[in-house]
């Protein structure tokens, strides 16, 4: 039984607001390798090489840079319904009540947020797209969004109860949690604020993740974290900071585990002094990184 949610199928995109289109399409097609499929007033919706129709979204606002919401493919219409109901029994509430999807991508959608106002866009029938060509430096589809916490367990309880997610694990600072067979598509960082840890991309495979490094580096943006493999997930990481301070990561390898997984816990999880990955060759993540998790919120006003 590898679909630990009965509501939640898989994470699809995120939503994000820049202020400045023509520099983001710029730079996530140019530099981190995502298409245009579709161009509405004021924003733009970008594919990888997978069948989700889209797996991010830009939206311009003059001065923010923020979240609008995360987007979930649900299992089914039911779905839908019982997101809602159980979102509000969590403490949360329904943003948009169910209705079909106006945007790009279509299909009928409903809109929850937590208590502190994390904003989880789940879709049915959207549209998916086979035959994409495939191209070796392309993102696949997103492998998780990571999300800070100053009450991890609140958080962590809402995804458990209102999208029927599961802890894959727990480590001192994070909680990492599943829908499906990929060891974790949210995971929760254990910290004093809520803003946006990160969006991780999943490449096809190690090398992309590392030629991706090169090619980040040529358009002048360091590595900010790696290269390195994560303990919890066991996926190959490389860290930056994208053109409006958004931390983005390339990833590869995702575990892949079944209901069967032990959960492990903070003991479980421990690093030997002086390491931080499996590869024992990933410095401390730069300062302006951790800087950089700190900046980016979902927008009060979407
Ligand atoms: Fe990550």
């Amino acid at each position: 039984m590898s679909h630990a949610s009965s509501l939640v199928r898989a994470l699809r995109s995120i939503a994000l607001y820049v202020p400045d289109l023509v520099k983001a399409e710029q730079f996530y097609t140019e530099v981190w390798h995502l298409q245009v499929v579709s161009r509405v007033d004021n924003a733009i919706y970008l594919a990888g090489a997978g069948q989700d129709h889209h797996l991010l979204s830009l939206h311009q606002r003059d001065g923010e840079t923020g979240i609008r919401h995360v987007t979930l493919r649900a299992c089914d219409l039911k779905a839908l319904d019982e997101v809602a109901r159980r979102a509000v029994s969590a403490g949360g509430r329904v943003v948009s009540d169910l209705a079909p999807c106006e945007e790009p991508g279509g299909g009928t959608a409903v809109v929850v947020a937590d208590r502190d106002g994390r904003r989880f866009q789940l879709v049915c029938g959207d549209e998916r797209v086979d035959g994409r060509p495939s191209d070796p430096d392309q993102p696949i589809r997103l492998a998780h969004v990571v999300l800070n916490c100053q009450d991890v367990e609140d958080t962590q309880s809402f995804l458990e109860m209102a999208l029927d997610f599961s802890l894959s694990d727990r480590t001192r600072i994070m909680a990492f949690m599943r829908c499906n067979s990929d060891h974790h598509s949210i995971a929760l960082g254990d910290t004093d604020n809520n803003a946006l840890n990160h969006i991780a991309f999943l490449m096809p495979d190690l090398d992309a993740v590392m030629r991706g490094g090169g090619r980040m580096r040529d358009a002048g943006y360091e590595i900010a974290w790696g290269p390195g493999r994560h303990g919890p997930g066991n996926n190959a990481f490389n860290y930056f900071i994208g053109p409006f301070g958004e931390v983005i990561e390339y990833t590869a390898e995702v575990e892949q585990i079944d209901d069967s997984y032990h959960v492990g816990g903070p003991s479980d999880w421990t690093w030997p002094p002086g390491r931080i990955d499996q590869w024992g060759i990933s410095a401390i993540p730069a300062a302006t990184l951790k800087q950089a998790q700190r900046s980016v919120f979902f927008s009060t006003h979407p």
